[in-house]
């Protein structure tokens, strides 16, 4: 199941789109003297900056390129420590090993979002970057990373792919650390089917992010530019008809977020209303989240396993995106003298928090991050009250 941009593809994005394929332009790269290049891309990338609020932006693949490029343009290479956390996307820490670099996971808090008080415990002479993960459209907090990240001479990448839209404290996720990354695929607040983007202010990052994903070129090159190459690059470009799609779909993201934060908010309010004892939810960081799901938190693990089932879902800790313990991949992997970096239960606080959380869709209706059960963002009001009032009583009936 998609999430919240997907639901509402119609003919903004059909427009955006056919001027491409009239055009016959379909790269990032076309003549700059003929009026039918529509420059999709480099549009797209100037909206964006725009909306998070940076000077830069670079359009690629994916999200797990944009925090590649994002890694890279921070000088992260072989050996580098990297704090991400335990919950999150496995492409967090997948792009870190694939540029070199080793990830490092810290517990989270009860936003289920990087803990802060697990950064400095995590931190080596090989750290040098922090990277919290804004989870399920909720903030991290971002306020305390800053202040650590200052205090210790670390750099902040922010992954975004799973808060696009939303503020900390007034500011656009993406624009608060050094670099962000954003994320276009199907499950995320807009969609292009894939697709990724790199934001700084920073003109340095800029520059090597954008080297990073055509191989070594500088930005808007205008041919091979041989001898300007300063790195190495790969190809993570983005194409004309992505852009398009993405530009249709930027134009509905304000219209995207009202409608979740709307519906999560009668939804909370009508499961709140009922005050379940021993139940509450994860903590918000700050109201502007993206509301692409509610979560809720139980005091005690047996009830919210309990209650997943009867609700035909499952805990966070049980389902099957964004859990440490379920990257078997990640797991198996050991350091030059053969001792394992990762294990089963290494962050027994995350493990604590997962196991009493379930996610209930707003916007992302998904089993595979546990949001088997909710709504989703064209529910109508006499669906959210008879979803609401179902939870209710089949927590009402687990607790019992
Ligand atoms: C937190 C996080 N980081 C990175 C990614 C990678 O994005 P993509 O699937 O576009 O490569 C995702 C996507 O699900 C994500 O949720």
């Amino acid at each position: 199941m998609p999430g919240p941009g997907a639901f509402l593809v119609g003919d903004e994005e059909k427009r955006e789109v056919a001027e491409v394929m009239e055009s016959g332009y379909l790269s990032r790269y076309g003549r700059e003297d003929d009026s039918r290049f529509k420059r999709k891309v480099v549009t797209l990338e100037q909206r964006f900056a725009e909306r998070i609020g940076t000077k830069y932006a670079v359009a690629v693949n994916g999200g797990t390129g944009a925090v590649m490029a994002s890694l890279v343009a921070l000088g992260v290479g072989p050996g580098v420590e990297v704090l991400v956390p335990g919950y999150t996307y496995v492409a967090s820490i997948s792009a870190v090993l694939a540029v070199g670099g080793i990830p490092v996971l810290t517990e989270i808090d009860d936003s289920l979002t990087m803990d802060p008080a697990d950064i400095e415990p995590k931190i080596s002479a090989k750290t040098r970057i922090i990277m919290p993960v804004h989870m399920l459209g909720n903030p991290a907090d971002m306020e305390r990373i800053m202040i650590i990240a200052k205090k210790r001479k670390l750099l902040v990448l922010e992954d975004c792919c799973q808060g696009l839209g939303a503020r900390y404290k007034g500011q656009a996720l993406g624009s608060i650390g050094r670099i962000g990354a954003f994320s276009l695929n199907i499950n995320k607040t807009i969609t292009s089917g894939d697709g990724g983007i790199v934001v700084t202010s920073d003109k340095k990052l800029y520059e090597r992010a954008f080297a990073f994903h055509d191989q070594g070129h500088k930005p808007l090159r205008l041919g091979v530019e041989i001898g300007k190459r300063s790195l190495i690059g790969i190809s993570l470009r983005m194409n004309e008809l992505t852009a398009a799609f993405a530009l249709g779909q930027l134009k509905k993201l304000d219209r995207i977020l009202g409608l979740l934060k709307e519906k999560k908010k009668r939804f909370k309010e009508r499961v709140a209303a009922a005050g379940i004892p021993g139940m509450g939810f994860r903590k918000i960081n700050d109201l502007e989240e993206c509301a692409t799901l509610l979560t809720v938190l139980f005091e005690d693990k047996g009830t919210a396993a309990r209650v997943a089932k009867a609700l035909g879902t499952k805990t966070v800790s049980e389902s099957g995106w964004h859990v440490y313990n379920h990257m078997e991949q990640i797991l198996a992997l050991s350091d030059e003298q053969g001792k394992k970096r990762y294990w089963k239960h290494m962050l027994p606080r995350t493990d604590d928090i997962l196991a009493r959380a379930i996610n209930l869709s707003i916007g992302v209706v998904d089993p595979g991050l546990g949001a088997g059960f909710g709504i989703n963002i064209l529910a109508s009001e006499e669906e959210i009250e008879s979803q609401a009032e179902l939870f209710i009583k089949t927590v009402e009936t687990a607790v019992r």
